[in-house]
């Protein structure tokens, strides 16, 4: 275990941990927008910058990816770390003046107005890049990567082409920090935008409605992980089922 502060109180890391995991474990709330415990930790956002002082030097950094070390000094709501992040919370909102979530989570923080210029006022993307990790190490599909640079660096699918990969797991749309991705699910299947992926619905044998996406729901029952009656039949119906069993002991 290595010891170290926050905000003046002892904690103890356990090995590999970052300044943002032992905060968390112990209850000190840091805002994220890019950090998700599920992937790999990238630091676009900046947002979770904390004041760490070691060997008598202060520097700001990101806690998602500073390593917790022995004897560290983190402070995480200093007025510097604070007005850092009002501006880092103003230059996203800027980037991304669509996003009503960004706009809510911005607010909550007490920043409500951006003193910077918007390039595209339809834009809800930050590029914080956790769909595409989280379709890389997760879905294992990797549909969607960053392309461009500068200012015109984009999320998007392989060629802006709808993506033949893609299993409809939505867990893109899932981990969006800034509600970017549209899933719509209609009579021709489920569409997830802005990636233009269209993926086929698995039907109800009972009443006919489409409840999951049939690439992820063969790619389980190959590997077992599903019954042939749960891809028969949508939740409703197969709770119907089992009271009727239940009931009258005939399925
Ligand atoms: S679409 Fe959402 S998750 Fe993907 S990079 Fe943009 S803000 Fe991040
Ligand atoms: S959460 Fe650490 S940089 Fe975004």
């Amino acid at each position: 275990m290595t010891p170290f502060t926050i905000n003046n109180l002892p904690v103890e890391a356990e090995p590999g941990e970052t300044v943002l995991q032992v905060a968390r474990r112990y209850g000190i709330e840091i805002p994220t927008l890019c950090y998700h415990e599920a992937v790999t930790a990238y630091a676009s956002c900046r947002l979770c910058i904390v004041a760490a002082t070691e060997g008598g030097r202060t520097r700001i950094v990101t806690s998602c990816t500073y390593p917790a070390r022995e004897g560290l000094e983190v402070h995480t709501d200093t007025e510097a770390v604070r007005a850092l992040r009002r501006v880092l919370l103003e230059l996203l909102l800027a980037e991304a003046p669509a996003s009503e979530q960004l706009r809510e989570y911005a607010a909550g923080l007490g920043v409500t107005t951006t003193r910077f210029p918007s390039e595209d006022p339809e834009n809800k993307c930050i590029l914080c890049g956790l769909c595409e990790r989280v379709c890389s190490e997760h879905a294992h599909v990797g549909s969607i990567s960053f392309a461009h640079r500068g200012p015109r660096r984009k999320m998007t699918t392989p060629f802006d082409e709808p993506p033949d990969q893609c299993k409809g797991c939505t867990a893109c749309a899932y981990v969006c920090p800034t509600g970017a991705i549209d899933v719509r699910i209609g009579a021709g299947g489920m569409e997830l935008e802005p990636w233009c992926a269209r993926v086929e619905m698995v039907a109800c044998a009972e009443c006919g409605m489409r409840f999951a996406p049939a690439p992820e729901m063969e790619e389980l029952a190959e590997k077992g992980k599903v019954e042939p009656a749960v891809m028969a039949l949508c939740p409703i119906c197969r709770r119907k089922a089992h009271a009727r069993v239940l009931l009258t002991g005939k399925a």
